[in-house]
């Protein structure tokens, strides 16, 4: 990963514990034999996991404790890899490699994919339920109404329909900026807000702050994956290039061309530092994780 070592060392952490985190929760779960492989198989041992690197990122920004983040930490990751299995089912982008191994449905079967998705979801909402040291059960609330919207018919969901009845047919840039912020950018903005309520008394202006950080990546980071479905290769993506030209999407590359996309991408990062400013060195890594966002190359 080609980043500054801060922030390096911050990802590694995060990746290491939320590895384990995980890999709890899913021993944990009472399901049959091949669900709980499947389960496992889509969520362990492989993503980037950008969404808990955002989650302890917005916790570490307020001097929170980390161990206060896990559950939303995993809740989110959970809900991404659940996201993912589904998208690449034949019925939605039909794609058969993911995070460099075969997708779940060809690892497994179709039926198996849709409930392992479906048990993921779930399992997301029961583990940001849990007790769990000082968040108190008006916090695990405020952080399962936050996923719950972000997640379904008015965020992800929504935007993952929105893209299914687009394709084939050319979108507006306004159009598809919606259905970018909707299929992505909602689950990166709860991301944020989840571990902004893994704090302690994160003030208004503090929240402002963070969802116009979170609007600004969660666009960036679509138009990055446009980006790189055009100019990375399958081995270094995990998943195969050119899928949007095959499944004949709109994506901000189509409408806009290379160059205007990475600009616009560029202008989103710029805006995104610019939203933290009220912040002092402790959202450095928020900063940096900015940057990082459309300067990854998978
Ligand atoms: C891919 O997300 C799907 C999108 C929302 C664009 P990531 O690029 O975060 O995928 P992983 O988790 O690293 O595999
Ligand atoms: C997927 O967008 C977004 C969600 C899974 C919600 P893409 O279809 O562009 O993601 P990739 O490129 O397959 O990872
Ligand atoms: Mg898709
Ligand atoms: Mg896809
Ligand atoms: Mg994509």
């Amino acid at each position: 990963m080609d980043s500054p070592p801060q922030l390096q060392n911050f990802f590694e952490s995060c990746q290491r514990r939320i590895e384990a985190v995980l890999s709890d929760e899913i021993k944990q779960c009472d399901a049959s034999h091949s669900l709980r492989e499947a389960m496992a198989y889509a969520c362990l041992d492989g993503g980037k996991r950008i969404r808990p690197v955002l989650v302890y990122g917005a916790n570490r920004a307020l001097g929170g404790n980390m161990a206060d983040a896990d559950p939303a930490a995993a809740a989110v990751e959970l809900m991404h890899s659940y996201s993912l299995i589904h998208d690449d089912l034949p019925a939605m982008d039909d794609d058969d490699l993911r995070r460099g191994k075969a997708s779940v449905h060809k690892a497994f079967d179709e039926a198996i994919a849709i409930l392992a998705g479906d048990a993921l979801q779930s399992l997301a909402f029961a583990v940001l339920a849990e007790t769990c040291r000082s968040r108190t059960a008006v916090t695990r609330l405020k952080q399962i109404q936050v996923l719950a919207s972000a997640v379904g018919a008015n965020g992800m969901v929504g935007g993952q329909c929105l893209d299914c009845c687009a394709t084939g047919s050319e979108a507006s840039l306004q159009a598809l900026e919606a259905l970018h912020r909707l299929k992505t950018g909602a689950l990166i903005r709860a991301s944020i807000l989840l571990g902004a309520h893994s704090a302690d008394g994160v003030s208004d202006q503090q929240l402002a702050d963070f969802q116009l950080y979170a609007d600004c990546i969660g666009l960036a980071f679509q138009i990055q994956d446009d980006i790189l479905d055009v100019t990375a290769d399958t081995a270094s993506l995990g998943k195969p290039q050119g899928s949007d030209q095959h499944n004949d999407k709109t994506t901000y590359v189509s409408l806009l061309g290379l160059e205007q996309a990475k600009s616009k991408a560029s202008e989103l990062t710029g805006q995104a530092i610019s939203a933290l400013t009220h912040f002092g060195s402790e959202a450095d890594l928020l900063r940096e994780l900015a940057a990082f966002i459309t300067s990854r190359a998978s």
